[in-house]
C-alpha cells in the first residue's frame, strides 16, 4: 500500500468530460434535475464506477451512491459527494466539482491499495438546484427525513411542466438495471462536501481553501397577485384593477429597503410572469418568486413578515388580490465542531491556507447536518461568478481542493 494521491490529469479530464453533458453555446451546462442530461450524467458516473468495481446504489429519491468496502461493511459509511444538476444557464462546476472531486479521492484510495475500516461513499444528490422542481436539496431532505415529503408527487417542472413523480421514476428505471436499490436514509458516521465559493472572498484573498463552518437561511416565496384583465385603450385608471402596478410597486420598495437596510440580508427575484401577457391587455395575473437570505433565523423572520405586509398593502391599493405560498424554509445551520476541527487540522498536515467561512449558498450539507456530523470545504472561483455560465475554477484550485479533500478523508476516517 501507497500513500494516496490525488491524479490531477485524472480529475480535470473528468470534469471535461461531464462539462460536455448538456453544454451549453455559452461555455455553461444545462443539465436540470432529472432531465435526460442529468440521467445521462448518471449513468457516465455509474459506468466509470463499475468500471472500478464499485459497488452502485440509489434510493428511490434517485440519489446515487458508490461505495468503496470497508473491512467492516456494517460500519456507517463516510459519505462524500455532491450534484449533478445544474442550473438553466448554469457553470461547469457547481456541484460537479464536487461529486468528481469525491469520486477522485475514492479512486485515489482504490489506486493505493487503501481499505478503510469502514466504507466510504460518494453521493450525488438529486435536485439540489431547485430552479426545475422546487424546493432545493429534495434528494438530501427526503434521505435525512427518511421519506418523500407528501405532495413532491404532484409538482410539476417549471420549464416544461412534467410531473415530478414522472421524472423520478424514470431517472430511477433508466438506472435500475445496473445498479441496486437502497432504502432512504441510512446511517451516515459523517457526511464531507467540497463545492466552489460562488462568492468572492477566497479569490480576493488569495486564499485556496475555505473551512465551511455554517450555511445561512433561505426562504422561497411564490407571489402570485390577481386582478382583472382588460382592454389597454378604453380602460380609465379608476376601472383598472392590474397586478402587475401591484407587484412593481412592492417590488420597487422591497429592493429600496431590503439590502440597501441590512448588509447581510439577500433579495433575489428571479422570475415574473404575467399573464395573459398580451401588449394591448391588462394582465389578469403577475407573479413573481422571492429568494431571501439571512444567517439568522430571527431576522428572516422579521423580513419575511415585512415583504408579506406590503406585498399584502399593495394588492389593497390597486384592489387586487395576493396569494403567497413559501417553497422553501430551509434554517440557518453550524457544522459539527469536531468535523470543523477535523478540516483546520488536515490543513495543517496538508500545508494549506484556510478561511473559515459561512456559505451564502445552500447546500445538500445543510440536510445532512441533521443526520450526521457534516461540514464542507471551499475552492475559489474566478470573480466569485457562478449560477453562470461563465463559471471558472483554475485547474490549480480544482487540484489543490481535491489534495485537501483527501487530507480530510483520511484525517477522517482516523477519527471516526
Ligand atoms: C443553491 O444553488 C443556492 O441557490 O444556494
Ligand atoms: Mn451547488
Ligand atoms: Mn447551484
Amino acid at each position: 500500500m501507497t500513500s494516496p494521491q490525488v491524479s490531477a490529469d485524472r480529475l480535470l479530464a473528468r470534469l471535461d468530460a461531464f462539462a460536455a453533458i448538456g453544454a451549453t453555446p455559452g461555455g455553461g451546462v444545462n443539465r436540470q434535475a432529472l432531465t435526460r442530461r442529468d440521467r445521462e450524467a448518471r449513468a457516465f458516473l455509474t459506468a466509470l464506477s463499475k468500471a472500478r468495481g464499485f459497488s452502485v446504489f440509489q434510493d428511490d429519491m434517485a440519489n446515487l451512491f458508490i461505495r468503496m468496502e470497508g473491512r467492516d461493511p456494517s460500519l456507517p459509511p463516510l459519505l462524500i459527494g455532491s450534484h449533478l444538476d445544474s442550473q438553466p444557464a448554469g457553470g461547469r462546476f457547481d456541484g460537479a466539482l464536487g461529486t468528481l472531486t469525491a469520486f477522485e479521492v475514492l479512486e485515489s484510495l482504490a489506486d493505493a491499495g487503501v481499505v478503510p475500516q469502514r466504507p466510504v461513499e460518494v453521493v450525488v444528490w438529486t435536485n439540489e438546484e431547485g430552479c426545475r422542481f422546487a424546493p432545493g436539496c429534495m434528494g438530501s431532505r427526503a434521505f435525512v427525513e427518511g421519506s418523500i415529503p407528501d405532495g413532491w408527487e404532484a409538482l410539476r417542472a417549471v420549464d416544461d411542466g412534467a410531473l415530478f413523480d414522472d421524472e423520478r421514476l424514470a431517472t430511477i428505471a433508466a438506472l435500475a438495471p445496473d445498479v441496486g436499490h437502497r432504502a432512504l436514509g441510512c446511517p451516515v458516521a459523517a457526511y464531507l462536501e467540497l463545492h466552489i465559493e460562488q462568492g468572492p472572498s477566497l479569490e480576493r484573498e488569495e486564499i485556496p481553501v475555505g473551512i465551511v463552518t455554517g450555511v445561512q437561511g433561505t426562504r422561497w416565496l411564490e407571489v402570485l397577485f390577481e386582478g382583472q384583465t382588460a382592454h389597454a385603450g378604453t380602460t380609465a385608471l379608476q376601472y383598472r384593477r392590474d397586478p402587475l402596478k401591484a407587484l412593481t410597486a412592492a417590488l420597487a420598495e422591497l429592493y429600496a429597503t431590503i439590502m440597501p437596510e441590512n448588509a447581510e440580508a439577500r433579495f433575489t427575484v428571479g422570475r415574473i410572469a404575467v399573464t395573459p401577457g398580451s401588449v394591448n391587455a391588462i394582465p389578469a395575473t403577475a407573479g413573481c418568486s422571492i429568494d431571501l437570505r439571512h444567517p439568522q433565523a430571527d431576522v428572516l423572520d422579521r423580513l419575511e413578515a415585512r415583504i408579506r405586509k406590503r406585498l399584502a398593502e399593495a394588492a389593497e391599493a390597486e384592489v387586487v388580490t395576493v396569494a403567497i405560498s413559501k417553497t422553501v424554509d430551509m434554517a440557518p445551520v453550524t457544522f459539527a465542531d469536531d468535523v470543523v476541527s477535523a478540516l483546520q487540522i488536515a490543513a495543517q498536515k496538508g500545508g494549506f491556507r484556510t478561511r473559515a467561512m459561512i456559505s451564502g449558498a445552500f447546500h445538500d450539507a445543510l440536510f445532512l447536518a441533521g443526520h450526521a456530523p457534516s461540514a464542507m470545504i471551499f475552492v475559489p472561483c474566478r470573480d466569485g461568478l457562478s449560477h453562470n455560465e461563465a463559471e471558472f475554477v483554475r485547474p490549480e484550485d480544482s487540484i489543490a481542493g481535491a489534495r485537501m479533500f483527501l487530507t480530510s478523508v483520511l484525517e477522517l476516517l482516523s477519527r471516526l
